[in-house]
């Protein structure tokens, strides 16, 4: 077997994670559920969730990621010395692929409308026309496919360059440039008459606005965003060397991701305020109601088209972690076998991936359970898989793994404090398990049975 493939530098890593974390969750996903969920009171508890629940949940999966230095099919057992924990790993891998299946017909939607402007097709309307536009769009089976196939090609191109090469430079580029121009069109949209209702509506709290659904979607949001529960991190933080800051690493990444969806949200507010358009317009919010926003700026298809490109961008380097941890466990880190796994695995995930993007097309009237086939495999892997793997991970950490083991593997390369370590600790033995089984109650449709006890 060839030596493990490591990070070129420090920062290169943290970039590399907050990539795979910042995505459609933080800039598509958050505005919408956001605008559902009561604004500001959404903000805060997907603040408190973030910190409490996906701080030593990402502390856990950089912990036995770097400890083990292995692929999530073999980590776990090695830490256990008893292979049979590696399931956790396996329900990851499969929990992963599964979701780049769904999440690369969303990135062939990007695809699609950055051509749309790019042809000039896209221009005019009215906030209507455009909803109408984006569904007629996604609905043409042709398109929708090829573009998902684009999506899938780039991702597989990229990481087949392997982790040095290609993730981690494109990372670097592609971070930076997501913040800067995530801060023009947040100023853009800042000096729009009646900005402020907007602002007002994504910071002002208002507590009677949150629902027991609103509180899970938060809790969903905290996961989704921070890439946990599918060893996703894990498998990045075994390229990692001991000298590694793992508690500053997995701050910064969490205050990155923070900052993004926070960006998101004053991109998107003023906007949806200044034009008397609905928060709650749901997963569309962005497709539809941007393009009429930018309409009203000047020079607005040129910063919607700058936005749109650096969607594809955060979208892109989260698929890039999704397929990364397949082939980590497809190759065992041997590098020489890479660059044909990448394309095999990559191929098998854009044919699964083929009837959800026919689903809003064709496909629409294959349902079960009242879904479609794009929705079912999103609630298989939002609401059951990862929080089923969050769970297992939490477990496994805090009950599998001796305390004092994992405070030495956190010590190297910081100089991180007992109590702030018993804390998360904590936090994962107790707080992380109650809550996430909260979550899958939820999705068992029994919470608001439960809740009618109290
Ligand atoms: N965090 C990504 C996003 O917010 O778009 C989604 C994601 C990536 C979830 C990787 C899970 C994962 F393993």
């Amino acid at each position: 077997m060839s030596q493990q493939e490591q990070w070129r530098s420090k920062i290169g890593f943290v970039l590399a994670a907050a990539g795979s974390a910042i995505g459609l969750g933080a800039i598509w996903k958050f505005p919408y559920v956001a605008g559902t969920g009561g604004g500001g009171a959404f903000l805060l508890l997907f603040l408190v969730f973030t910190l409490v629940l996906g701080m030593p949940l990402l502390l856990g999966e950089f912990m036995i990621g770097r400890k083990s230095q292995s692929d999530p099919t073999q980590a776990y057992g090695k830490l256990a010395s008893n292979k049979k924990w590696n399931f956790i790993g396996k329900i990851g891998v499969f929990t992963s692929f599964i979701l780049l299946s769904f999440y690369s017909v969303v990135g062939g939607w990007i695809l699609l409308y950055i051509v749309q402007i790019l042809s000039g097709g896209l221009s005019g309307l009215t906030q209507d026309q455009y909803g109408e536009l984006f569904g007629e769009m996604i609905s043409n089976p042709y398109s929708t496919v090829a573009a998902q196939l684009a999506f899938m090609l780039i991702t597989i191109f990229v990481v087949s360059k392997g982790i040095q090469k290609g993730i981690e430079l494109a990372s670097k580029v592609m971070m930076p440039a997501l913040l800067v121009l995530f801060l023009i069109i947040v100023i853009r949209s800042l000096s729009l008459d009646g900005a402020l209702e907007g602002v007002k509506f994504l910071l002002v709290p208002d507590f009677s606005k949150l629902t027991s659904e609103s509180i899970l979607f938060a809790l969903g949001q905290a996961f989704f965003t921070l890439s946990l529960g599918v060893s996703v991190m894990l498998t990045y933080a075994s390229y990692l060397p001991k000298t590694q800051n793992l508690p500053q690493s997995a701050i910064s990444i969490i205050i990155l991701n923070i900052v993004i969806a926070l960006l998101a949200g004053l991109a998107i507010f003023p906007g949806v305020f200044s034009f008397g358009i609905e928060p709650n317009a749901g997963p569309v919010l962005i497709f539809s109601v941007l393009p009429a926003v930018f309409e009203h700026m000047p020079f607005g298809m040129l910063f919607f088209l700058a936005f749109l490109l650096l969607f594809l961008f955060a979208a892109f380097t989260s698929a890039f972690s999704m397929i990364e941890i397949i082939v980590a466990a497809v190759t065992k880190n041997d590098s020489s076998k890479r660059k044909k796994s990448t394309w095999f695995i990559g191929i098998s995930i854009f044919i699964v991936g083929v009837p959800s993007c026919l689903s809003y097309g064709v496909l629409a009237d294959v349902q079960l359970f009242n879904k479609t086939i794009f929705d079912l495999m999103d609630f298989a892997v939002s609401n059951i898989l990862m929080p089923l793997g969050a769970l297992l991970i939490a477990i496994f950490v805090s009950r599998i793994i001796s305390k004092e083991e994992l405070f030495a593997e956190l010590k190297q390369g910081s100089n991180v404090g007992y109590v702030f370590f018993s804390f998360c600790y904590f936090l994962l033995k107790y707080v992380v398990p109650i809550a996430i089984i909260v979550v899958f109650l939820d999705a068992a449709g029994l919470s608001a049975w439960i809740l009618t006890f109290f």
